[in-house]
């Protein structure tokens, strides 16, 4: 059975594509077959994982532009290995284009949906790296998974609406464009020594939304070597084997490995 697991936070700069390529490679070290999705336009994925966004040709804008236009599309041509041993579905920056097309398309919060149910029975995990927004790609995303990984800066824990993505999710659920969606689970990234425990977050975060949301243990700790790795084109893991960073996406991997944080 393959997992689609979006990675999506309204807000930019917390860890989505950070989380995307160490989830990817930490499940590809432990034998799982993967697809990383990069869904945003700035690619940072695309170049996280080694590749030019700029030179790549087809990407995932191909299959959204077919589908927009009325055409079948088949991703598998935009799909690339890696050198981690993980595959990739690119982005390009015209992707924020077909983002405005989109909205007069039919059905168009199913699009991401049609173009992945052609590939990713080849995978036991897809992973989508969303955008910083709420937007109609985001909105695909989250009709397309089976849940949702939120990676939250610690430091943004306290921010008023710091979990909007939680309202887009209920209202996904509720307008049946996906009802089955679940939360994977908070991931709490980028933290420092002066930052709550997982624990108080996890209170908080009850007291907020009820019991049903899992918050990951470990925390991802901050660590310069997370934007040398990015800089390198590699997964922290391959990057620094030894480091924290490699040893806390392992065992966020397994984690969801093994699955059960469902609430
Ligand atoms: N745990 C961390 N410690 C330090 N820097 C990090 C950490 N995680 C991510 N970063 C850096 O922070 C920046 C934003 O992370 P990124 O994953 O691109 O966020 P997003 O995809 O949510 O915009 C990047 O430069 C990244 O290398
Ligand atoms: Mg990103």
């Amino acid at each position: 059975m393959t997992r689609i697991i979006a990675i999506a936070m309204q807000k930019g700069g917390v860890g989505k594509t950070t989380t995307a390529i160490n989830l990817s490679a930490a499940l590809t070290n432990f034998g799982q077959s993967v697809l990383a999705v990069d869904l945003d336009a700035q690619g940072n994925l695309t170049q996280h994982a080694g590749f030019d966004p700029e030179q790549l040709s087809p990407t995932i804008y191909d299959s959204l532009k077919a589908e927009v236009d009325g055409f079948e599309s088949d991703a598998a041509h935009a799909i690339y290995e890696t050198a981690e041993g993980f595959h990739l579905l690119p982005s390009q920056p015209e992707l924020s284009l077909v983002e405005v097309s989109l909205i007069n398309t039919l059905s168009r919060e199913r699009v991401l949906s049609n173009i992945l149910d052609g590939v990713s029975c080849n995978y036991d995990f897809v992973l989508i790296d969303c955008s910083p927004s709420l937007g109609l790609l985001v909105i695909n995303a989250l009709t397309a998974a089976d849940s949702v990984l939120i990676p939250v800066q610690t430091d943004y824990l306290a921010a008023r609406g710091a979990f909007m993505i939680l309202s887009s999710i209920e209202t996904v659920r509720r307008k049946k464009l996906n009802p089955t969606l679940q939360v994977e689970g908070i991931l709490l990234t980028m933290a420092d020594t002066r930052t709550l425990l997982a624990q108080d977050i996890q209170r908080a975060v009850n007291a907020q939304y009820g019991d049903g949301i899992h918050i990951f243990e470990p925390v991802i700790r901050r660590s310069v070597r997370f934007g040398e790795s990015a800089a390198a084109g590699q997964s922290i893991l391959a990057y620094d084997p030894n480091s924290p960073g490699t040893k806390a996406y392992l065992q966020i991997a397994r984690s969801i490995m093994e699955g059960g944080n469902y609430g």
